[in-house]
């Protein structure tokens, strides 16, 4: 369908402090392979962060934070373009065009909104509302033909393509925009919290020991793993019997993911194995990978004049093209 585009993906994160095995396995690992395959723009999104108040300290070291473990999980800052949605304001500028393409009744149908809103809408920012239009203006306004996403953003990434088909019928320009494709994450894009196997991990999750943050010391991820929720059985390659044991399932899904193999060798691997046994060699393997992107955060966000240094050649990048794109775009809706 893109085959007038050349591939590019494009994705975007919110700006964190603190970011956990979940946002590596779910997202940033997946980033890194695929910056290996293709032409890639990530995106720390700090004007979706403002949609609920931030604290203005919190936000900067957030990015500063989001940036550090980017680099330390291994993204090329040479390689891909990385940098800060808020110095480029072709983001903003083509989030109003958006505004103006998308129609209300496209947003009332998100389900994020009503979610993030709860029950007290009238008070939620006009921005959170609106918040998928920028999303849409993010891909687009590098014409980006694919975006890695999870399942809470796939609803999203229909309405930006609705967007795009939008512009381009509305002014006859039947190939302008390209009609973004999702790329899901083939193999699990889940971490599931370690106390609630039902649960995502999450910062939120008032539990410590319900995830395994990135910085955190072997002796932490050692105890984490041993206190992480299991039962008594042995585990078993029966997946149908695993999808009854979504702690197991988890743990031994992070197994494959951090080890690079499918859960069907895992589970021929370990099949037999009591969990303590188990858990053991997921720590290992767990401390072999985490520990040393750890300290690399910890490293990088002590050179703040480097990391600013990237954020500043990353938008120089993400300029060249959003600026030409603009121009076209504004040249199209009538403009002068
Ligand atoms: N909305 C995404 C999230 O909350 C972040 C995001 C913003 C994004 N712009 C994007 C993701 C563009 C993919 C493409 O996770």
């Amino acid at each position: 369908m893109n085959k007038n585009f050349k591939d590019l993906v494009f994705s975007g994160v919110q700006p964190t402090g603190n970011l956990h095995l979940g946002n590596y396995l779910g997202a940033i690992k997946n980033f890194v392979e695929l910056q290996k395959k293709t032409d890639c723009i990530y995106s720390i999104v700090d004007l979706h962060a403002i949609t609920v108040f931030q604290d203005p300290k919190e936000l900067k070291n957030s990015i500063f934070e989001t940036l550090s473990s980017f680099i330390a999980c291994g993204l090329d800052f040479k390689k891909s373009i990385i940098f800060n949605q808020s110095s480029v304001s072709g983001h903003a500028e083509l989030a109003w065009i958006f505004n103006c393409v998308s129609r209300l009744g496209w947003l009332n149908r998100m389900t994020q909104f009503k979610e993030k809103a709860g029950s007290n809408k009238e008070n939620a920012s006009v921005g959170l509302y609106v918040y998928p239009n920028l999303m849409a203006a993010d891909i687009l306004l590098y014409k980006a033909t694919h975006v890695p996403v999870g399942d809470d953003q796939k609803q999203h990434l229909e309405l930006c393509r609705d967007i795009a088909n939008k512009f381009n019928n509305d002014f006859n320009k039947s190939n302008f925009f390209p009609i973004p494709e999702p790329l899901i994450q083939k193999k699990f894009s889940r971490v599931m919290s370690l106390r609630d196997g039902k649960k995502k991990m999450s910062k939120s999750e008032e539990s410590d020991y319900s995830r395994i943050n990135l910085q955190d010391s072997e002796d932490q991820i050692e105890k984490k793993i041993k206190k992480a929720k299991t039962d008594s059985s042995l585990i078993t390659s029966d997946k149908k019997d695993l999808e009854k044991r979504p702690e197991a399932l988890n743990l031994l899904n992070i197994y494959s993911s951090i080890t690079n193999t499918s859960l069907e060798k895992t589970l021929k691997e370990m099949e037999g194995k009591d969990f303590s046994k188990f858990k053991k060699n997921l720590s290992d393997v767990l401390i072999a990978t985490i520990c040393p992107i750890g300290k690399k955060i910890k490293e990088l966000n002590k050179d703040k004049s480097l990391l600013l240094n990237i954020l500043r050649n990353g938008a120089e990048k993400a300029k060249i093209i959003a600026d030409k794109n603009l121009k076209e775009i504004k040249e199209i809706v009538g403009f002068i």
